[in-house]
């Protein structure tokens, strides 16, 4: 097949462009991946021993307000009713997270109502009032208050960036949500769920036109084979999607990331914790969080006695880890300016995704922003003539 459009990577941002330029201009999309498998960070599989979906890159929940990608990703999947919850032991009990007003009545022993609980969270936050925070941890003091910044914030927070956050910038928090009601609703979206028959088979879905080829185990900067770097820049459009570092060999330097590592194992019971995530908030226990995929869908009958669970550990990555989370240090914001600038020089490859772009990008997001790029520059380039920049 010869290619109309090569992408580099099949995530969500690349396969949304893919399934576009298939079903909306008949081109011939040819998606390459290093990986063996597609869909990128959402992959899920059958954990082998009990059959149940696990993300194999961390717990991926579907969120969005976005009625254009609400409608775009029901092209391909329908959502079960799954509401995200999320619970923290601190101290030996377990709490409702976010901070919420359960949260506030537990932690104080108290039966505040709405107002007094406020009024209580803005007199402790007042410790700090009025000074200029200068490191994340006065910052969270300054928003709410030392007891429960201290209790819920403070240790998960250093265990994430494996720094004390004394040390860490306070532009890493802008904002800590504090509900004054009992909604323990993770998420504020509108629409929210899981993919009914899970990730992959939702991904899938998305690649099965047939003007679209995707090659696993496929590396661009291979030149082994035909849609290598080398190859195709110049003589087949391309968007790409893995680390834009990467693309141009790292001339200005690493961009750095912070990446998790997975214990995965699988237990001799129905149910270990009885929902799909719960924080640790202390720093006693090393990982931040217990994931137990059983419980993202309690519609399916999973017919096994036995449970898997999954410890995350989080830290700063190196060369050849997952890269997950941006750092965002100021050396990498400059960096990232220099790569942008040359990105945009690049004639006819456009940058997109997480790693294209150095932005943490929920799934919805990702989509949205595949969604905005066809439109503006893929579509016009292709039937118009439009200079790909
Ligand atoms: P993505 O990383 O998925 O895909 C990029 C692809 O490019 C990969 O498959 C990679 O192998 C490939 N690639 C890179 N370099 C290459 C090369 N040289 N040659 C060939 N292929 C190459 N979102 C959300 O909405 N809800 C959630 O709960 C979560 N949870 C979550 C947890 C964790 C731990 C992470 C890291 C992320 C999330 N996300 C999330 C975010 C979600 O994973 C993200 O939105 C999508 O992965 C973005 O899709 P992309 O296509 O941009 O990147």
């Amino acid at each position: 097949m010869t290619a109309d459009l090569v992408i580099v990577g099949s995530g969500f941002f690349g396969l949304t462009i893919a399934e576009q330029a298939a079903t909306e201009l008949g081109l011939k999309v040819v998606v390459i991946d290093r990986r063996h498998h597609i869909g990128g960070n959402a992959y899920s599989e059958k954990e082998e021993q009990t059959g149940i979906e696990v993300h194999r890159y961390g717990a991926h929940l579907f969120h969005t307000s976005n009625e254009r990608v609400w409608e775009y990703v029901n092209r391909f999947t329908t959502f079960t009713n799954y509401v995200h919850k999320v619970y923290g032991v601190h101290k030996g009990e377990v709490y409702s997270l976010p901070i919420n007003l359960a949260t506030i009545n537990q932690f104080f022993r108290a039966n505040l109502t709405p107002g007094q609980a406020r009024e209580l969270i803005q007199e402790q936050a007042g410790e700090l009032a009025g000074t200029d925070p200068q490191n994340l941890n006065d910052k969270g003091i300054q928003l709410i208050g030392r007891p429960l910044y201290e209790a819920f914030i403070k240790h998960y927070t250093g265990k994430q960036w494996q720094t004390d956050p004394k040390d860490l910038p306070a532009g890493i928090i802008s904002r800590l949500p504090v509900r004054y009601n009992y909604d323990n609703r993770y998420f504020n979206d509108k629409y929210e769920g899981l993919p009914t028959n899970g990730y992959t088979a939702w991904i899938e879905k998305m690649a099965e036109h047939p003007n679209i080829d995707v090659r696993l185990n496929t590396d661009f900067f291979d030149e082994s084979h035909e849609y290598s770097k080398n190859k195709v820049v110049g003589n087949i459009p391309v968007v790409y999607t893995g680390p834009v570092d990467r693309y141009f060999d790292y001339a200005e330097g690493d961009l750095s990331w912070r990446t998790i590592d997975f214990e995965e194992e699988v237990l001799d019971i129905e149910d270990f914790q009885g929902t799909s995530v719960v924080n640790y908030n202390d720093d006693d226990v090393p990982y931040t969080r217990v994931i137990e995929p059983r419980h993202f869908h309690p519609e399916r009958d999973y017919q096994t006695e036995k449970t898997v669970i999954m410890r995350e550990f989080s830290r700063f990555a190196e060369k050849g880890d997952e890269p997950y989370y941006p750092v965002n240090t100021s050396a990498d914001r400059e960096r990232l300016l220099k790569y942008r600038d040359l990105a945009a020089a690049e004639k006819d490859v456009l940058f997109g995704g997480r790693l294209g772009t150095y932005k943490y990008l929920d799934m919805h997001m990702a989509i949205g922003s595949a969604l905005s790029m066809f439109d503006n520059k893929i579509r016009p380039h292709y039937e118009s003539g439009a200079e790909l920049e």
